[in-house]
């Protein structure tokens, strides 16, 4: 059973470990354990593979950029693993975590960040987040359309910013104790 001290009320996110990283699971243990220890909740989580439609649909802002093929094909060329991620400011803190966008800069500026350590090249950058709340309520439904978000903040939110909670090892999700 963890304590979790939360001053302000918690956040979701939506967090996915790429193609790059599933591929290798000593890369995706990592990034899971990075999650773990900085201490977000794991709402829920699931392995997916896109087909290229998909890829395209969720990159569609940047259609026409010089890596937009690349991104779709890469996106779509293997599993990738889905998070939905609860903190304060999630947000931020998830892409602060991530790092810069170009790994190439990322190891530079940011080394212990996951894009900084783990990165391969600037498609390859082993996770994505989302940018802003409406960003990851958007992504969020695109990923699990099942899961309610504004339900989740008006009925979870206070429970699971309370707690107690604990880290079930065979879902790899946080749960309510007394769930
Ligand atoms: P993400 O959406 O994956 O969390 O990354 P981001 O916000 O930091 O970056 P964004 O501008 O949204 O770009 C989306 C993804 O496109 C690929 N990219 N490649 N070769 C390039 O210069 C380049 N620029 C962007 C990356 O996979 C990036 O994460
Ligand atoms: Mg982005």
């Amino acid at each position: 059973m963890s304590t979790f001290r939360w001053s302000r009320s918690l956040q979701l996110t939506l967090a996915v470990i790429k193609p790059d990283a599933v591929a290798h699971p000593i890369i995706s243990d990592a990034v899971h354990q990075r999650i773990l220890d900085n201490r977000f909740l794991i709402v829920k989580n699931k392995e997916l593979q896109w087909r290229a439609k998909d890829s395209e649909h969720f990159y569609h802002e940047h259609a026409g950029r010089f890596f937009y093929q690349r991104l779709v094909e890469f996106m779509s060329s293997g599993p990738m693993r889905a998070y939905i991620l609860a903190h304060e400011d999630a947000v931020q803190q998830w892409r602060k975590i991530m790092g810069p966008t170009k790994v190439f800069r990322a190891r530079i500026t940011a080394p212990e960040s996951i894009r900084g350590h783990l990165g391969l090249t600037d498609t390859r950058n082993t996770t994505h987040g989302s940018d802003s709340v409406e960003s990851a309520c958007r992504e969020i439904s695109f990923f699990f359309p099942e899961f309610d978000v504004t339900r989740w903040y008006k009925k979870q939110e206070p429970l699971y910013r309370t707690g107690p909670i604990y880290y079930d090892e065979e879902t790899l999700e946080h749960r309510l104790a007394e769930e």
